[in-house]
């Protein structure tokens, strides 16, 4: 049953909740409710508890509620806070985080969608204050129902008058189908390491080998598994795209300290090693910057970096459950991501195409196989980043679920 919490202001129109909670619970909804002071001037509380069938709450500082209840509480259990009606009063309480009731703190306090039902004067709903704060509010994610305008209790015509309880409704039930369906998070409770970027590979202070990966692919990758619950470090090489939302970022340069980065945080269900991790790094580093009329070095050596995604897959003790490594090839892509799969230990790899299509490299679409140790390569079609990371994401949890 989905709950909403009514904050029921002292106007008039106060008189009007009584029908919107009635007509609410014909459909199934549940209602708790705040009554302000002002509010209480309109309606009586047993009217309201009688019609809610559940206890009303006016009181900050009362021991009783506070020890039953709690205010923060009172916010957080319901699904949708309305507001109704809204006097100008509490809309510049609101506009203006005010926390002085009950009413107010609970507003101050709420971590859900707020509707509210403005109910006034027309001269008060059209005062420059009134207006501010009704934009302050709408900038602040508030959504609004009404004012209608017609003949208001005090005698005046205009805008201020309540919004019918049916149309107070239809608004309700209009967030929750709309905003409040529950966040599909079937990656809660899992923890995930994602690499991500280049490495820089120093030759001496100011100088490194590197190459051209933009980050886009992992950095989608560590933002869809945050986005489905799981708890995520990205460990990510120089690049210039912003940290996605929701994951702890951890920086790094090298190849040697990716590694080192990746294993601190073992352990760990998944791990997605999307870096473009360099497969040689120069011998030496000079310690300090080399001269040009110092005598160059007619030959770079190189040695070996560490393979991460290898090393995971072959993790004695601290596997993680599942090891996903890229495969960026220009011909015979399964037969070769399979290969890789193998060499590596990994479970599953996703195989992008690079001869023909151009702009995998920084741009915003990929078009990837997915080969599994234990299933048929699956192709999927050409999209963007962010939507084959969603599609990895979906996949890894199913994995994880079996
Ligand atoms: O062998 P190759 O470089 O083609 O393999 C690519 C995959 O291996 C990618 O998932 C990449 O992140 C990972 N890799 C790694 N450490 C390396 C080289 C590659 O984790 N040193």
């Amino acid at each position: 049953m989905r709950r909403t919490l009514l904050i029921i202001g002292g106007g008039i129109a106060a008189y009007k909740v009584l029908e919107l909670i009635r007509r609410g619970r014909e459909r199934g909804l549940a209602f708790r409710a705040i009554l302000t002071r002002a509010g209480a001037e309109f309606v009586t509380p047993l009217a309201v508890a009688s019609l809610a069938e559940e206890k009303v709450y006016s009181e900050l500082f009362s021991l009783t509620d506070e020890a039953e209840m709690g205010h923060i509480r009172l916010s957080r259990e319901a699904d949708l806070v309305v507001v109704a009606p809204a006097t100008a009063d509490l809309l510049a309480k609101m506009a203006n985080g005010h926390a002085d009731d009950l009413a107010s703190t609970a507003l101050l306090a709420t971590d859900k969608p707020v509707l509210v039902a403005p109910a006034m004067n027309p001269m008060m709903w059209n005062h420059a204050a009134t207006r501010r704060n009704v934009a302050q509010l709408k900038a602040d994610g508030i959504a609004f129902v009404g004012p209608d305008a017609g003949d208001m209790a005090c005698g005046e015509t205009g805008a201020g008058r309540m919004a019918e309880p049916a149309a107070i409704l239809e608004a309700i039930l209009e967030a929750i189908r709309g905003r409040l369906q529950p966040a599909s998070r079937p990656l809660a409770g899992r923890r995930a390491v994602v690499t991500s970027g280049p490495t820089h590979e120093p030759l001496d202070p100011v100088r490194y080998i590197a190459n051209r990966s933009s980050g886009r692919q992992g950095h989608a990758i560590a933002a869809a598994l945050a986005a489905a619950g799981a708890d995520v470090t990205l460990v990510t090489g120089p690049v210039s795209i912003a940290d996605p939302e929701g994951v702890r970022v951890h920086r790094v340069e090298s190849a040697r300290d990716m590694l080192a980065a990746v294993e601190a945080c073992l352990p760990v269900d998944i791990a997605v090693c999307a870096a473009a991790v360099a497969d040689w790094r120069p011998a030496e580093t000079a310690r300090g910057k080399l001269k040009k009329d110092q005598a160059a070095p007619a030959t770079l050596t190189l040695v070996e970096n560490p393979d991460i995604l290898r090393t995971l897959g072959h993790h004695d003790a601290l596997r993680p459950r599942l090891v996903v490594g890229f495969a960026a090839e220009t011909d015979d892509l399964i037969e070769n991501a399979t290969a890789k799969l193998a060499r590596k230990a990994c479970d599953w790899v996703l195989a992008n195409d690079v001869g023909g299509s151009s702009g995998v490299f920084g741009g915003e679409r990929n078009t990837v196989h997915l080969v599994r140790a234990d299933a048929t390569p699956e192709a999927w079609p050409e999209m963007s980043k962010a939507e084959v990371a969603e599609r990895l994401a979906d996949r890894l949890a199913e994995a994880l679920d079996r």
